[in-house]
């Protein structure tokens, strides 16, 4: 049987990968193996349990405050002591983590073929978002296989001259995650805290705003909890020191604010398909929320989804308190605008991604090695 390694670190990957790899163990055919490099500890044993998946090799290499560097130093070693005792035929690696990145490029230093799921997302800005751009881009450069969300991916592939054949458009598997996730009749003690009040959500963590960039999306989203009385924000908290400070600080004492431990992925879905709106600078929130037909305010200069603004499931709004707080306060008070984003049409998939990747693999191996 042939070898497959599912390599990821982080929280979103997870959530995007561990699906993909029950996929594939549930079709028997193959010799499924999940390497986490544990760029993450918590937020990643939270994201895998949702799924049920257990690691088969563990590198550990997470450290607080870590750097870009030191992340790509351990999983470049870690890797290589792995590969020394287990070699696998094909490897998968996911979006533009720095574990996505250096894993590919370890696997590219062992000539071991990489898939990579979620390619050809582009802001072409190679600082924003930071550092991921540019992890997305050496992924491509390694990469054999191509999985491309939507048909915009699969033209910035094609762009740069990724060969036709070895691109196919999937939808994202975050939409097959979500049908796992979500329940109807889902309950917790936060939706009792909301109660009848309209739920604004809020996610925010990318490097890039570390600072003052952060601290003006926070107070924009504690002005708009000020101005609307029948609004309460949950805000569940990235671990970053950088990020858990600054929350601290501009949301000390407020009584419609709810700052809370990152939350498990099961309790945020279930907390996003509720929401009135959700206020956020993550990529993978971006796809949930028009998934779910729920309006996201983007806190970024520029989306890698461009796809959810035309469609009008996503606006962009910034990091400036001046875009921030009129687009929240014009969903909050216009009923009519917030259902036209609502209804907007999810470009993201249709929650098959996984069964057509695996498809695309089983016919490669059946067409002979990988390599
Ligand atoms: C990483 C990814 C980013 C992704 C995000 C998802 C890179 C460069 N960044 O950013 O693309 O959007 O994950 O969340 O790959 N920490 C803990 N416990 C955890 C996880 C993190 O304490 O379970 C703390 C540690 O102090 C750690 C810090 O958060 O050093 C930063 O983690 P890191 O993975 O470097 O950056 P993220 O901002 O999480
Ligand atoms: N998420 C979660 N708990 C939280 C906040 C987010 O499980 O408290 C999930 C969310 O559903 C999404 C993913 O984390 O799938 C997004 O991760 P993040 O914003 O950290 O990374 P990005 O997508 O920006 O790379």
């Amino acid at each position: 049987m042939k070898k497959l390694l599912f390599i990821f670190g982080t929280r979103p990957e997870a959530i995007k990968m561990c699906p993909l790899v029950n996929e594939f163990k549930n079709r028997g055919c193959f010799d499924v193996s999940v390497c986490v490099t544990g760029q993450h500890e918590k937020l990643l044993r939270d994201a895998m349990d949702a799924f049920g998946t257990v690691p088969d090799f563990d590198l550990g290499i997470m450290r607080p405050g870590q750097t870009l560097g030191g992340i790509t130093a351990r999983v470049l070693s870690g890797m290589e002591e792995l590969f020394a005792s287990y070699r696998p035929d094909l490897a998968f690696v996911h979006g533009d983590t720095t574990t996505s990145f250096s894993a590919a490029l370890s696997c590219f230093y062992h000539r071991i073929p990489v898939a990579h799921v979620e390619a050809g997302l582009r802001t072409h800005d190679i600082f924003s978002p930071f550092p991921e751009e540019y992890n997305r881009r050496a992924a491509t450069l390694i990469a054999k296989y191509h999985f491309a969300p939507t048909e915009k991916a699969r033209e910035n592939l094609l762009a740069e001259g990724v060969p036709e054949g070895s691109v196919w458009v999937t939808g994202n598997t975050v939409v097959d995650a979500l049908a796992a996730t979500v329940r109807p009749d889902y309950e917790s003690t936060v939706t009792k805290w909301v109660g009848g009040s309209r739920l604004m959500l809020l996610t925010a963590h990318r490097r890039e705003n570390h600072g003052e960039p952060l601290r003006r999306m926070l107070s924009a989203a504690r002005s708009t909890v000020r101005e609307f009385g029948d609004v309460k924000l949950v805000y569940p908290v990235h671990p970053n020191p950088a990020v858990r400070g600054a929350a601290r600080e501009i949301f000390g004492g407020e009584e419609r604010v709810l700052l809370t431990d990152p939350l498990g992925v099961y309790d945020f879905h279930n907390l996003l398909a509720r929401a009135y709106l959700v206020l956020t600078d993550s990529g993978g929130v971006q796809e949930e929320a028009s998934a779910l037909g729920v309006p996201a305010l983007v806190m970024r200069e520029k989306t890698e989804r461009p796809e959810g603004v035309s469609s009008g499931a996503l606006r962009l709004v910034g990091t400036e308190e001046e875009g921030i707080v009129p687009a929240c306060r014009k969903l909050l008070s216009d009923v009519g605008e917030r259902e036209k984003m609502a209804r907007a049409e999810s470009p993201f998939g249709d929650g098959r991604a996984c069964a057509a990747i695996a498809d695309i693999i089983c016919e490669k191996a059946r067409e002979g090695s990988f390599s």
